[in-house]
């Protein structure tokens, strides 16, 4: 009954927000299982951001896989989508027993403050909805906010672009091409892992990256054109 209501608010905010809300449906279990992957690894206590929680299909995974000594930050732009998640931390049992490790906020991603803060983000935007400049700044953000050695989780639908290319109009095909071009460096440059989730609608690609490799990881995976190493913000060339 619960996963029905929850599908029907999500649809709701779809319409009110189809650009920065990006699925009509919420994230299956099979989906938000993959991207809560990284947190079931042998580690120690961790600070993690989940990036557009929406109405906490992928936090629910997440919680499952918290340490007691974990803090988890969910950062959602849709005000709607915070209040919803607001009243399962003050009534479901899975989200009411972590709610002392979580901080809710309110803001766009790229509006976080702060540097090497986190082990893990997860993260659901939907990029080949933004402006070039906006993936741009939240892969700035995600590299200013992750630790050396962190991971970032993030999803992207199978062949979204190459599905949607044919059917629009020269601006929209070249902003799609030059989304699949940055996004494409940051994968070549630090993908570890990736794993297919055919149970979703549509199917999706998990992607795990290295984004701010420990040093010998830098050396292993190797420098490609376009990105400068280190501590600083790639060079990326558009
Ligand atoms: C595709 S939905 C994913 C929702 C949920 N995680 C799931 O998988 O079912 C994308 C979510 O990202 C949020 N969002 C979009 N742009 C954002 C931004 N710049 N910063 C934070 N959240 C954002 C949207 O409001 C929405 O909740």
């Amino acid at each position: 009954m619960r996963f029905f209501s929850e599908c029907g608010d999500f649809f709701r905010e779809y319409r009110r927000h189809v650009r920065t809300t990006g699925a009509i449906l919420p994230s299956s279990r099979f989906l938000a299982h993959a991207l809560a992957s990284e947190l079931r690894k042998p580690r120690g206590p961790s600070r993690i951001l989940e990036v557009g929680p929406g109405t906490g299909s992928v936090t629910t995974a997440i919680l499952r896989e918290l340490h007691p000594a974990d803090r988890l930050d969910l950062v959602e732009l849709n005000g709607r989508f915070i209040a919803y998640l607001q009243r399962r931390f003050d009534e479901e049992w899975l989200f009411h027993f972590h709610r002392d490790q979580v901080r809710l906020i309110h803001s766009a991603v790229e509006a976080l403050p702060g540097e090497e803060i986190y082990d893990l983000i997860v993260s659901s935007l939907p990029l080949n909805n933004f402006s070039v400049a906006q993936v741009r700044d939240v892969f700035r953000a995600y590299r200013r906010l992750l630790r050396p050695g962190g991971t970032l989780t993030y999803f992207e639908y199978v062949f979204i672009r190459q599905l949607k290319t044919p059917f629009v109009g020269r601006r929209e095909r070249r902003r799609l091409y030059r989304i699949g071009r940055l996004v494409g460096r940051y994968i070549e440059s630090y993908q570890v892992r990736r794993e297919q989730v055919f149970m979703n609608v549509p199917p999706a690609i998990v992607r795990h990256l290295h984004l701010k490799p420990v040093s010998s990881d830098a050396e292993m995976i190797g420098c490609p054109t376009g990105f400068q190493r280190g501590g600083s913000a790639p060079v990326e060339k558009d």
